[in-house]
């Protein structure tokens, strides 16, 4: 079964093919980045704009790379949220449309759930059950995964995301959007150990996370110490992403043993942060847990991973019908 799959809840304007739930025979991702990266962020109204300017030539693109025609679309999938509703409504209605001209199933697909099919796009995939990171710039959640329909919400944030933090922080440091990729970059030169920031772990047996005080914490030392250069900005953001990656790996390998799972799995934006990928490998490995996480292409917003999840969809006649519509926020367990 070929899919089609579309992705723009956020900004990126992303159109896959993928074969048979696990073989992707393109995935084209049309980043808004440069048009956001000068507010600081993304801007609702001027996502949606571009996701109509971009979505056809996008989809266009992923047909011709994928080297098939049009009537080898078997489905369609979309993302259905959580994202934000006017980007959302683009990437959902261009799908239903498309489905509905040419007579194929539609799915709309939950995209967190997604994000933990990029695990299963890979060629080595964590087995039944594991535990689940989706880590982005909305979400920092971990659920317990026990089948390909089946994920339990373990904990999640109870305020900033771990990506939101760092597009936080970095703006704090005037470093520009996205920050996790910057704060990454130019941590690399020093030791983390220098400053210590606070790690938030909650209350004893909770899965949930808080980044908040953290992110005080790191406003107020830039305060108090005026902080202007590159080297003291450099020096921040390594002992910033190092509690971030602490509270992170403490948090899942406890999951892990919680659950009696021998493997995690991570996804989302932040799980591109090979810093976070290795201490947590190192770490988990010391336990005898096995770590997955998915090449750079797939970590971040994609369509093929939204393809692999509509798939499952539609082989079990999860369908979307014409009358159905976006939603902004939800939960998935
Ligand atoms: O999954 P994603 O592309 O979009 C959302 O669904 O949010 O994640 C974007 C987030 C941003 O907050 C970005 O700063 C963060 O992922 N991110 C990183 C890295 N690359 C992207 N955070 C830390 N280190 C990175 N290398
Ligand atoms: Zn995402």
């Amino acid at each position: 079964m070929i899919v089609l799959g579309i992705e723009s809840s956020c900004d990126e304007t992303c159109a896959a093919i993928v074969k048979d739930g696990t073989s992707i025979l393109s995935s084209v991702i049309a980043s808004q980045i440069d048009v956001h990266h000068k507010y600081g962020g993304v801007v609702p109204e001027l996502a949606s704009r571009m996701h109509v300017e971009a979505i056809t030539p996008v989809v266009d693109e992923a047909i011709s790379k994928a080297n098939i025609i049009l009537e080898d679309i078997d489905a369609v999938a979309a993302t259905r949220g959580p994202g934000l509703i006017g980007a959302l409504l683009v990437g959902f209605t261009f799908a239903k449309s498309f489905a509905w001209a040419r007579h194929l199933p539609f799915a709309g697909v939950n995209h967190l759930e997604a994000h933990i099919y990029s695990l299963f796009l890979m060629d080595s995939k964590p087995d039944f059950p594991f535990i689940a990171l989706v880590v982005s710039g909305g979400h920092t959640n971990i659920y317990h995964v026990t089948s390909y329909d089946n994920f339990e919400l373990m904990g999640q944030t109870r305020d900033d995301a771990a990506g939101e933090a760092f597009d936080k922080v970095a703006k704090m440091l005037e470093l520009g959007y996205p920050g996790g990729p910057i704060i990454e970059r130019i941590a690399k030169t020093k030791d983390p150990a220098v400053i210590t920031f606070p790690r938030t772990m909650l209350e004893k047996g909770s899965f949930d996370f808080s980044f908040s005080g953290l992110k005080s914490s790191v406003a107020r030392y830039i305060h108090d110490n005026h902080i202007v250069t590159a080297d003291e900005k450099a020096q921040i953001a390594a002992s910033f992403q190092e509690a971030v990656i602490d509270v992170l790996t403490q948090k899942l390998i406890l999951a892990a043993q919680h659950k009696n799972c021998r493997n995690i799995g991570i996804s989302g934006g932040v799980s591109a942060n090979k810093t976070f990928v290795n201490k947590l490998t190192q770490k988990a490995t010391s336990k005898k847990i096995d770590i997955f996480a998915p090449p750079i292409e797939l970590c971040g917003d994609n369509a093929a991973m939204i393809a692999a999840r509509g798939y499952t969809m539609i082989q079990q006649g999860q369908l979307c019908h014409l009358d159905h519509d976006v939603f902004s926020r939800t939960k998935i367990d």
